[in-house]
């Protein structure tokens, strides 16, 4: 796969920080004129008073297990060492066991495997193994049941693995850095989380979503907010960094000029996934263009660009076709 290599992306592309990204304007909740016809004022409350309760019910965030929250604390230390995890660990061997069958799984594609925590330590690394507990701590909650949304069985699961790996390439390739592309597995993975809060509310808009071009579109038009914001909101009471939580908020932005590179990688590789029906019903697949800005963002030609597209889908491809093999 090459993922050393850095022809595809221009120099520059590495200097640029994770900028603060304006908050998204909300679409709805524009104030009302004497013009709004009763009906019209009607839905505009319905959607107020559903966004409302969605907001305020806690229980629709689950939490991380206790252990994964400290975890991920000793992880983000220094001065931890890899005994600090295995002790913290000995007690639960079934989430050793998880870690290990994830770290084994085409979505890694590591060329030897990984049989302890140490192990796991020496290859991936600590943000490595941090990317490595969170997977395998919220992949139950991306196999639930999304149909609503398109998704098949496990599909979002698919979808979201596939958007990780894509986006740790892409940000490998593009030389962001070794930091920068853990962060970017991490908000891959956890891009379309949102939807975990917002399915209740929309099982009974199943058709209606159907037909809808744009999801986020109908989520907000529906119950008053979308999967990038209650992404956001997931991923911040789950105490993942403050860029993850925005380019998460981002995922679905069109964007008029090159804005943050993050953003951009995680764009760029959901389009592809989107492209290729990852994860989702047939024809269900909601399109998701590449948007110039993007490429431009990480100094990318179209030329560029066709190359690496390819190199992401054939990964994401062989990804799905060796899971499939699993019966995972
Ligand atoms: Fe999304
Ligand atoms: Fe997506």
């Amino acid at each position: 796969m090459g993922l050393a290599s850095h022809r595809h992306c221009g120099r520059h592309a590495a200097h640029q920080g994770i900028l603060a990204h304006p908050p998204k304007e909300r679409l709805l909740h524009t104030s009302t004129t004497p013009a709004m016809s009763h009906s019209t004022l009607n839905h505009l409350a319905r959607q107020e008073k559903t966004r409302r309760e969605i907001l305020h019910k806690s229980d629709l965030i689950p939490p991380l297990p206790d252990l994964v929250v400290r975890l991920l604390a000793i992880l983000n230390r220094q001065e931890t060492e890899p005994q600090h995890l295995e002790t913290l660990l000995q007690n639960d061997q079934v989430l050793v066991a998880k870690m290990l069958a994830m770290v084994n799984s085409p979505f890694y594609g590591l060329n030897r495997p990984i049989r302890t925590i140490k192990d796991a330590v020496m290859v991936l690394g600590f943000r490595g193994v941090r990317s490595l507990v969170l997977a395998t701590s919220t992949a139950k909650f991306l196999q639930r049941d999304y149909a609503v949304y398109g998704h098949e069985p496990k599909g979002l699961w698919l979808h979201a693995a596939c958007v990780a790996s894509g986006s740790k390439m892409l940000a490998k390739q593009c030389k962001l850095g070794a930091d920068a592309a853990e962060q970017m597995f991490v908000a891959g993975l956890l891009h379309d989380i949102g939807k975990l809060m917002l399915v209740p509310y929309l099982a009974e808009h199943q058709k209606a979503a159907m037909a809808a071009p744009s999801i986020a579109e109908f989520e907000r038009e529906t119950i008053g907010l979308d999967h990038t914001e209650a992404g956001a909101l997931v991923t911040a009471k789950w105490n993942l960094s403050q860029e993850v939580q925005e380019v998460i908020k981002a995922h679905h932005d069109q964007v008029q000029q090159p804005g943050l590179q993050a953003s951009a990688v995680i764009r760029l590789a959901d389009a592809v996934a989107h492209e290729r029906g990852i994860g989702y019903l047939p024809q269900r697949a909601p399109a998701n263009l590449v948007q110039d800005q993007d490429l431009a963002a990480l100094g990318l030609t179209t030329g560029q660009w066709q190359s690496l597209r390819d190199e992401v889908a054939a990964a994401m491809d062989e990804a799905v076709a060796a899971l499939a093999n699993l019966g995972s």
